[in-house]
């Protein structure tokens, strides 16, 4: 059976908690090259894994991430894969639309993911297949609706990776997206102001941490273009799809999350 790490060298963003933790980890212990991208410096992780590059860099940062992609083709140490897997969730849709917020949301889920993509296609073609893997969620089928910049980052991103993974199809690039579900990890998902049946649901859907990478890993060997993973989880994105047409003003943020009524004393 063909190991899910039979690559060389790989760039992920995001390793300080979560998935991109684990997916460091599963990397390093496997002898691959790892180039780790982090907003911050984190002096235990470092010290855990001696071999891994550490690179301090906010992905938001445009420039300086242009400079990292740019700085490792010209020394010949561009990765085979980079797994953009950085992002954030934030209530920015509830009592009032918080642009700031939205943008903070859409700057790291989306552009943190396409500032790395601008350089990479500006690279001269070469006989080392690149695989680009986007990191998006299962938000795509039932978004959140006070989580609107985590949404519609998530389209955004999914929308996008749909036209290059086809354009660049038979090319040294292969793009590709991971359509997750729920894993359990340090990201924000507003389960203090759900009722605790629909957390204990969401978490019955869940996937594991180990699952995950592993999963993730083994799409990267591939060309294939899309992973829904866990699949246990998708029913559930299809069920609230589902009430929403069925059900009156189900899961449509007509209420605020502390269930006070929009725009009370409207007269209507
Ligand atoms: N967990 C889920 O249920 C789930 C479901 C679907 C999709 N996803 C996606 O999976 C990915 C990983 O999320 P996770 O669940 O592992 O969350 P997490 O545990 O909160 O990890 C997020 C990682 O992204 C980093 N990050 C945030 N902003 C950054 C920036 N501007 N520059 C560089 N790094 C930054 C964080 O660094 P700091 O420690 O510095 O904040 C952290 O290392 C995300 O794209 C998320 O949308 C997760």
């Amino acid at each position: 059976m063909m190991s899910d790490v039979n690559v060389k060298s790989v760039l992920i963003t995001g390793t300080t908690s979560g998935v991109g933790r684990a997916l460091l980890a599963h990397y390093a212990q496997s002898g691959v090259k790892v180039i780790s991208v982090n907003r911050r410096r984190v002096a235990e992780l470092e010290s855990q894994y001696p071999s891994v590059r550490f690179e301090c860099v906010d992905v938001r940062a445009a420039e300086n991430v242009n400079q990292l992609v740019r700085g490792l083709a010209a020394s010949g140490q561009l990765p085979e894969v980079f797994i953009l897997n950085a992002g954030i969730n934030r209530v920015d849709n509830d009592e009032s639309f918080q642009l700031s917020v939205y943008g903070e949301v859409i700057d790291t889920n989306l552009y943190g993911v396409l500032n790395f993509v601008g350089p990479l296609t500006q690279l001269p073609a070469c006989s080392v297949e690149r695989h680009v893997v986007a990191i998006s969620s299962m938000a795509n089928y039932a978004g959140n609706p006070y989580g609107l910049g985590y949404y519609t980052s998530k389209k955004a991103l999914t929308a996008c990776f749909e036209v290059w993974s086809k354009m660049y199809a038979g090319t040294d690039l292969v793009f590709q997206q991971v359509m997750l579900g729920p894993v359990p990890t340090a990201i924000y998902t507003m389960a203090d102001r759900f009722p605790a049946w629909m957390v204990w649901i969401k978490n019955l859907f869940s996937a594991s941490l180990d699952g995950t990478v592993r999963a993730i890993s083994r799409l990267a060997l591939t060309r294939k273009k899309k992973l829904i993973y866990p699949l246990q989880a998708f029913p559930l994105y299809g069920a609230i799809r589902l009430g929403r047409c069925l059900v009156p003003g189900f899961f449509l943020g007509r209420k605020t999350l502390a269930g006070k009524t929009r725009r009370a004393g409207m007269g209507r």
